[in-house]
């Protein structure tokens, strides 16, 4: 690894596109060349399906697949590999385990989102809910934090859907304070680790946490590949939520007996060159340590926000000490701002960022949103400042 001041050098996006400012790494990371690198070698040296052969390249496959499962359940604490299932992303796991659980929740039970919820881990909890007949409940969201978690986590919550970090506003919810909640009423907790895991790391052990997923497209990993992390006892006691090749132990006419877990949940072909490219990824990170990534991306964030601050026509949500600042200017749709960012180069999202409930919550319909990486540097502070003028400039000529 090279001095952490040459980072932007590993990472080819750049010297393609030397102009380039992303900060919309909240929506996705760039991608490191060890992690392209891995993708090719996998298909130009051992490609070949999972766990369906016994020649030479089906074993180094089925090697680095299982070794895949290792990496990632020593990365975030797991009890075991077997702990941890591939999926193509975080959505996926989020439906995997409300579709999984159905049998668990029957009417009047109540499930538990917040107000700060990525759709991938809000919808499939509220489809659930209507499925069951359940009760359906939104923790607020309330000068910046979740309020009334003792009132809304109840004796008949079955189940609680929270996020690690918002993807909107990089605030991390009170997590300890809901785990000790839904361990006193028994309910079942579901992280969304997605934005968190490449920033705050994750100990699924520490937090005690029952289920949590990751869309390792935002850990510098490719699209296409996620994992989702559940306890033993969980899993095993849950049904298949797709079914197919590679999941069947007997398959008798009409009686099925479905293999162990993990490989119980991974009908179909699945994604090892991803898998693959997934070790680099951790490997990338672990090089740095997710502390010095949180706390140069924090630091950047921190520098900026103090600058957004100084300018009237500019609302901030949010608060500091976070690595992403949502922001909206006074008449000016967001989707401008982002537009007159784009012509000046400089990559960020603006919307509602897959997050309807936390937009009524603070009575917007869209922000525009910078988000950090590793790879930035406050020479781009100095750009970014540079477009927020010519917004303010172009505001300002608006009748
Ligand atoms: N969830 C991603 C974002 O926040 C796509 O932009």
């Amino acid at each position: 690894m090279q001095e952490f001041k040459n980072i932007k050098s590993s990472f080819p996006i750049f010297s393609n596109n030397p102009e380039l400012v992303f900060l919309d790494n909240a929506s996705t990371s760039q991608k490191p060349q060890m992690v392209i690198d891995a993708i090719n070698e996998y298909y130009t040296k051992y490609n070949s399906n999972v766990g369906r052969g016994v020649y030479k390249l089906a074993e180094i496959t089925d090697n680095l697949y299982q070794s895949g499962r290792e990496k990632i359940a020593s990365f975030i604490n797991a009890n075991s590999a077997n702990e941890i299932v591939f999926v193509k992303n975080g959505t996926e796991a989020a439906n995997l385990v409300s579709y999984s659980m159905s049998g668990k929740i029957a009417s009047g039970d109540k499930i538990v989102v917040t107000e700060l919820e990525h759709h991938s881990n809000y919808l499939p909890w509220l489809e659930l809910a209507k499925r069951k007949q359940a009760q359906f409940e939104v923790i607020p969201f309330k000068n910046n934090q979740l309020s009334e978690i003792d009132q809304i986590i109840n004796e008949k919550t079955k189940i609680v859907a929270v996020t690690q970090m918002s993807n909107v506003l990089g605030i991390q919810p009170q997590l300890q304070e809901i785990m000790a909640r839904a361990r006193d009423v028994g309910a079942v907790v579901i992280l969304d680790a997605v934005q968190g895991i490449a920033q705050k790391g994750l100990d699924v052990k520490a937090m005690d946490v029952d289920f949590a997923f990751v869309s390792v497209h935002k850990m510098f990993g490719p699209m296409g590949i996620g994992f989702l992390y559940g306890k033993s006892e969980l899993l095993e006691n849950m049904p298949a939520f797709m079914t197919g090749g590679g999941m069947i132990k007997e398959l008798n006419e009409l009686n099925t007996e479905w293999l162990e877990v993990p490989n119980k949940f991974e009908a179909g072909t699945p994604n090892p060159a991803g898998v693959y490219a997934t070790i680099k990824a951790i490997d990338f990170i672990e090089e740095i340590g997710t502390e010095n990534i949180y706390k140069h991306n924090v630091s950047l964030a921190n520098a900026l926000r103090e600058k957004l601050a100084k300018i009237s026509q500019i609302r901030l949500l949010g608060k500091a000490d976070t690595s992403i600042i949502s922001f909206t200017i006074d008449r000016i749709h967001p989707h401008d701002i982002a537009s007159i960012f784009a012509n000046n180069e400089i990559s960020i999202r603006a919307g509602h960022h897959c997050s309807k409930p936390l937009m009524n919550a603070l009575d917007l319909n869209a922000t525009a949103r910078i988000s950090f990486q590793i790879y930035n540097n406050e020479k781009e502070l100095e750009k970014v400042l540079e477009s927020i003028n010519e917004v303010i400039k172009w505001t300002s000529l608006l009748k």
